[in-house]
């Protein structure tokens, strides 16, 4: 090189004036696509111009890549990043000032470099097309371009699927999965041995495939269920799985549940579930190779529900419509029901009398009653029902009518002074406000001196208190809702006393009282009666009128305390809050004369043990009381009558002890002072003699029997001892006995008789006036000559005393006591001794 510029140099500095001599630097340059060069062109003279000329001929001006560089003798051209276009001859010319020009060329090759250009990998394609994997790339001469799969070349036999296109891609026809792997693209160029490649790897996608195992799901709402639906997708790559409802992507929330599983499986939960959950759903799976998507349903059943039902308020008269909307998937039935009846109305239904009426579609009833009555009032049930269930309400319809008046008592009496309640009752819905009336005035609320309102609900009660005959007359009551207004008129009018009662008559009349009856006035005045008067007296004597007076408005009274065999005269008059009215005629009668009671009423009754009870009936006494009743009685076979007294206040009589299986006949008698009453007869039949077993035998005769036995038993034994003693050793009571009545032989009859005497009662006299003795339970426990206890009841122990006397039976509990009672018996001086019964 430094050889060169010498020599140019040389060049330069000797041949100057000589002629113009042009050169270059080079004179064939090789280049590549993208490198830069220059190229220096010298002139040897004395030149005013260097120019360049492109291999078309034209003078090269710079630009960016083409820069031309002129100083002085030398000119360079630069060609930045070379390309292909480049190629050609270029000039370089000199003109010196003469107009001579001189020029020198320079001979530029450009090749290309084996240049892969945008060889993409992976390349992707999708399954089932023809695929053209591109392997673009160029190099100057034409590359040589061969394909390798798996490590061996693709050789573009005819109908084979693979082809190496001439543009050097390889084709696939109907690219599937099984393609899929790294390709290998690899040029050559022959005549600079160079080569080079690319792996290619090429990616076969699959579209979604979609399948729903199931597509259509019921649901019921508002019962917190849930529905999950599943998509199962294939495809490569994975598809993305997307929900829509309605068009809206669903999204993962408190609602909605995204689960994505193996196998492709994907699944959204509708957790619950409202009626607007119902409708379409859609599940979409896309990938880079498509998308696919496919529906699915849900089907919402809503439970029946009445959404609106409202109380009505109609007017009597009028029509009333009741309307009952209802929803529900499916949409329910409607039907009514009447609460006052039970009666049942459904849809396009009347009732018999055409008044009631139902109508109803789409999940709307409407029941139309027309004429309303006050019958109509009440509540009624709306139902409405589907498949899946039923729903009721009900409602009440309210009936408004004008005011009716309830009271039809429309006249009242009373008397100056006298307060008296007017009352006007109203019946109305709504309330009616109430006014009182006189001619054409107002009574106000607050009353007036004399006159006081007292309002309730419904019922205006008008008290007043006549001062004057003004104060009589007619009363306006006036009832006023917003349905209309009534008015009723009252009639205060003045009462009068009562009318008198007649026809008064006596029954009933006895020695001492009477009963008079009388019916009651025809006219009470206007207030109601209070009580009647009757008056009463001695027609004889001449005496003052005695009165009484009924309790209450009954009409009979008895009259008591009268004398027996005397006349009286009666009169009647009825008082009410005016006053006392008119007597009646006055009636007389005659009270009867003292006489002997009436034969005794008995009734028979079945005593205890071996007594028969007899019931004695209160009856007429003749005007004086009853002193005793005498009772006689014995047996068919005997002779003899058996008497027992019994005081006149006794109920029943005793008798007893009576034997087993006897018939036995009664006669009862009645005494009062004036006399005897005729008998009454009675029979009876006494049973069999039980059965005695220990148990009966001991509830027989009682504890003081069970006593007496024991007692018995054991004297028994100690006379035993006192007898063996006796013989044996001659000693004891029997011993001592024997001495004594070997000496005193008559001391026996006196000493009963004082016991006899201490025991018996007595007449005193003829008065017959009982006496009473009453025995201990000590005295009369045994009878130690027999052992056997005196108040045994079988027992009849006839007794030759002189007269006892009846105890004087008690009525009441002290019967109950075990006293003994001694009975005077006048047929033969013999006197039974009896113990009553406790148990009678
Ligand atoms: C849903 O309900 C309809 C109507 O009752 C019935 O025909 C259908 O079988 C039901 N479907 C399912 C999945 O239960
Ligand atoms: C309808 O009337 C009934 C009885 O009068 C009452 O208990 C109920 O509250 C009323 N309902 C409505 C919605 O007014
Ligand atoms: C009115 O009087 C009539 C006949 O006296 C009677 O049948 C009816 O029950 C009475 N009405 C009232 C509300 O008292
Ligand atoms: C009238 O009715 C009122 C209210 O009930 C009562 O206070 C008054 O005593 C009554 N008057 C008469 C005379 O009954
Ligand atoms: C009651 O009212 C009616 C109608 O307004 C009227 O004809 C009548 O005279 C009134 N009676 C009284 C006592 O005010
Ligand atoms: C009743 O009285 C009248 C005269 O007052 C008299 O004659 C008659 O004897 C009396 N009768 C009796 C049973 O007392």
């Amino acid at each position: 090189m430094i050889l060169k510029h010498t020599c140019l140099l040389g060049l330069l500095l000797c041949g100057c004036q000589a002629v113009l001599q042009v050169s270059i630097s080079l004179n064939k340059v090789e280049m590549s696509v993208g490198e830069s060069k220059f190229f220096t062109c010298t002139a040897i003279g004395e030149p005013v111009s260097i120019n360049w000329f492109s291999p078309q001929g034209e003078r090269i001006i710079s630009n960016e890549r083409v820069i031309v560089h002129t100083e002085g003798v030398r000119s360079r051209l630069t060609i930045y990043n070379a390309i292909i276009e480049d190629a050609g001859i270029y000039r370089c010319q000199a003109a010196d000032a003469k107009g001579q020009s001189q020029e020198a060329t320079v001979v530029l090759e450009i090749y290309q470099k084996l240049t892969f250009r945008e060889v993409k990998t992976p390349q992707e394609f999708r399954q089932g097309d023809d695929a053209e994997v591109v392997c673009d790339v160029i190099s100057s001469p034409v590359p040589a371009v061969s394909w390798f799969y798996k490590n061996r070349e693709i050789t573009s036999e005819p109908n084979s699927r693979f082809q190496v296109l001439p543009t050097n891609n390889l084709q696939i026809l109907k690219v599937g999965k099984a393609d899929e792997g790294a390709y290998r693209c690899e040029a050559r160029v022959e005549a600079r041995g160079e080569i080079d490649f690319r792996d290619i790897v090429v990616q076969v996608n699959v579209p979604p495939v979609l399948s729903v195992p199931q597509q259509s799901f019921n649901a019921t709402a508002d019962y917190q269920e849930s529905v999950t639906f599943t998509c199962v997708t294939s495809g490569s790559p994975d598809p993305q799985v997307t929900w829509y409802w309605k068009g809206h992507a669903i999204e993962h929330s408190e609602q909605y549940v995204l689960n994505t599983m193996n196998g492709g499986k994907s699944t959204l939960t509708v957790k619950n579930i409202k009626q607007t959950d119902g409708g379409p759903y859609m599940c979409r799976a896309s990938n880079k190779a498509g998308s696919s998507e496919s529906q699915l349903f849900l089907k919402v059943f809503v439970q029946p529900h009445i959404t609106q039902l409202r109380n009505v308020t109609a007017v009597e008269g009028s029509a009333a419509m009741i309307s009952c909307t209802a929803e529900g998937e499916p949409l329910p039935e409607i039907s009514w029901r009447r609460a006052s009846d039970g009666h049942s109305f459904t849809d396009g239904e009347k009732s018999k009398d055409g008044r009631v009426e139902v109508r109803g579609r789409h999940g709307k009833s409407m029941l139309t009653i027309s004429g309303v009555q006050l019958s109509d009032w009440g509540r009624f049930d709306c139902e409405a029902l589907s498949r899946i269930g039923g729903h009721q309400k009900s409602m009440f319809l309210d009936i408004e009518y004008a005011p009716k008046f309830q009271t039809n008592q429309s006249i009242f009496y009373s008397w100056e002074g006298n307060p008296v309640n007017i009352s006007c009752e109203v019946k109305s819905n709504p309330a009616a406000t109430m006014l009182w009336r006189r001619e054409r005035f107002t009574i106000s609320s607050q009353g007036t001196s004399n006159i006081r309102i007292h309002s309730t609900d419904g019922r205006s009660l008008l008290e007043v208190t006549p001062v004057s005959d003004r104060d009589f007359g007619r009363y306006n009551c006036t009832a006023r809702n917003n349905i209309g207004a009534r008015y009723q008129e009252f009639i205060l009018a003045q009462a009068d006393v009562p009318s008198s009662p007649y026809s008064v008559r006596m029954t009933a009349v006895s020695q001492r009282m009477a009963t008079v009856s009388f019916m009651k006035p025809d006219s009470h005045g206007g207030v109601p009666i209070s009580f009647y008067i009757i008056n009463y007296r001695d027609t004889s004597s001449a005496q003052e009128w005695r009165s009484a007076r009924t309790h209450g408005v009954q009409t009979a009274v008895v009259l008591t305390s009268l004398e027996p065999n005397t006349t009286y005269e009666v009169r009647v008059s009825a008082v009410n809050g005016k006053g006392q009215g008119e007597f009646s005629h006055t009636e007389s009668f005659q009270t009867l004369p003292i006489r002997e009671p009436s034969p005794p009423t008995v009734h028979g009754q079945r005593g205890v043990g071996k007594a028969y009870r007899l019931g004695l009936v209160k009856q007429d006494d003749g005007g004086m009381p009853i002193v005793e009743y005498i009772l006689k009685y014995k047996t068919d076979k005997e002779e003899q009558w058996m008497t027992k007294l019994v005081p006149g206040m006794n109920d029943f009589a005793l008798l007893q002890p009576l034997q087993w299986n006897t018939r036995y006949n009664v006669e009862i008698t009645a005494r009062n002072v004036k006399g005897l009453s005729e008998p009454t007869y009675f029979q009876f039949l006494m049973p069999q003699k039980p059965d005695i077993t220990a148990d009966s035998l001991f509830s027989g005769l009682g504890v003081g029997a069970v006593l007496g036995v024991g007692v018995c038993v054991l004297l028994l034994l100690l006379v035993l001892l006192d007898v063996s003693c006796f013989f044996l050793r001659q000693c004891g009571l029997l011993m001592c006995i024997t001495r004594k009545l070997c000496s005193k032989k008559t001391s026996t009859s006196g000493k009963s008789k004082e016991l006899e005497e201490g025991k018996a009662a007595y007449l005193v006299d003829g008065s017959k006036e009982p006496i009473v003795k009453m025995r201990t339970e000590e005295e009369r426990v045994t009878n130690p000559e027999d052992c056997s206890p005196v108040n045994e009841p079988n027992e009849t122990t006839p007794l030759t005393e002189p007269e006892k006397l009846p105890l004087k039976e008690e009525n009441g509990k002290e019967v109950l006591k075990p006293d003994l009672i001694e009975i005077k018996v006048h047929t033969d001086n013999s006197i039974h001794t009896k113990q009553d019964d406790s148990k009678a």
